[in-house]
């Protein structure tokens, strides 16, 4: 019998044709809204693999109405969407895409961190409203990086091509892991307490994977150990920030700024919070959006899924 691929959202005809070479496959005909999630339980139910996104749910409820699936392969780094547990328990393999995204993910951690240090959002804003009046010493002036102390948390690949990026910029690196990250001897990265990260940094980036440990990690207590003049980034998962607090942290001044590509629930409306609030570069979850790199990542997931049905190792299995 045809095996069965379910296939969440558009993607393009020469990875589709691929698929359809072997297998029967379902693919939600939209590139933007996400598949509802009946239609994904009504499809999944007699598939043998499914190519999703951060969006689906892949859950205990997923696994029971799944009985044929073999393989997940998720079409991101991170995998917080998926129940490992329970595609162990079903003996379900799952698949990222790593490596494929570092090198552009980091490039979009640097766009946030030089943006917000140099107003450069807010700048533009002012300008297209038609309030920019001349020029004048302080007009949108922000503060540099050279020079400056960077903080890393989660010194993994994208961590280090982040830091790896920083040379040119005479910065002081620290890091905070679990343990002695394999990149903090070329990087001359210094591993540091996480207090000691928040107290030291200029700018902080969270770039590690959302974990019990990592969620909510960056709360209250922490935006109050980290200086003034700091400056927050996110390309991590909202979830590793209570929203709350970082809302009061940058509009008390406890912090200077965030710039934040996720967020805790996506997509954010026009109502969020932190829509609107001085000091804030939000960007909507493009960390790894580089046309060559998505092709890339699709690639990935597809010759993962061929390589399980066709009873091969997959490439990039999460374990
Ligand atoms: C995106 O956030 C990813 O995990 O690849
Ligand atoms: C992310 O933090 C990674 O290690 O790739």
């Amino acid at each position: 019998m045809t095996k069965k691929v379910v296939v969440t959202r558009q993607i393009k005809d020469e990875h589709l044709n691929q698929l359809k070479e072997k297998f029967e496959v379902f693919m939600w005909d939209s590139a933007g809204e996400p598949l509802p999630r009946e239609q994904f339980l009504e499809e999944i139910k007699d598939a043998d693999a499914a190519l999703t996104m951060l969006s689906e749910t892949v859950d205990a409820e997923m696994f029971e109405t799944a009985k044929n699936l073999k393989v997940v392969a998720n079409l991101a780094v991170g995998y917080d969407n998926i129940d490992l547990e329970t595609a162990k328990e079903n003996d379900v393999t799952i698949t990222n895409t790593p490596e494929v995204l570092t090198e552009t993910t980091a490039e979009l951690a640097f766009t946030l961190m030089l943006t917000s240090a140099r107003r450069v959002i807010k700048a533009n804003r002012e300008l297209e409203a038609g309030d920019w009046t001349g020029w004048s010493p302080y007009h949108m002036a922000g503060t540099d990086v050279f020079g400056k102390t960077i903080g890393v948390f989660g010194m993994g690949s994208i961590g280090a091509a982040f830091a790896r990026r920083l040379k040119g910029f005479d910065c002081k690196i620290i890091y905070h892991n679990r343990s002695e990250s394999k990149y903090a001897a070329d990087l001359n990265a210094e591993l540091v307490s996480f207090d000691e990260l928040l107290e030291q940094s200029d700018f902080v980036l969270c770039a590690a994977p959302l974990t019990d440990e990592t969620k909510y990690k960056f709360d209250k207590s922490a935006f109050g150990k980290m200086k003034s003049e700091a400056h927050f980034i996110n390309i991590g998962r909202g979830a590793h920030v209570v929203e709350a607090d970082l809302k009061e942290a940058v509009e008390t001044g406890e912090i200077a700024a965030a710039a934040l590509d996720v967020f805790d629930g996506e997509p954010i409306s026009k109502d969020h919070p932190f829509i609107g609030m001085d000091n804030m570069t939000l960007l909507p979850h493009i960390g790894s959006a580089s046309v060559a790199t998505r092709d890339n990542m699709v690639q990935l997931c597809v010759d993962n899924i061929m390589n399980v049905l066709e009873g091969k190792a997959p490439l990039t299995q999460v374990k």
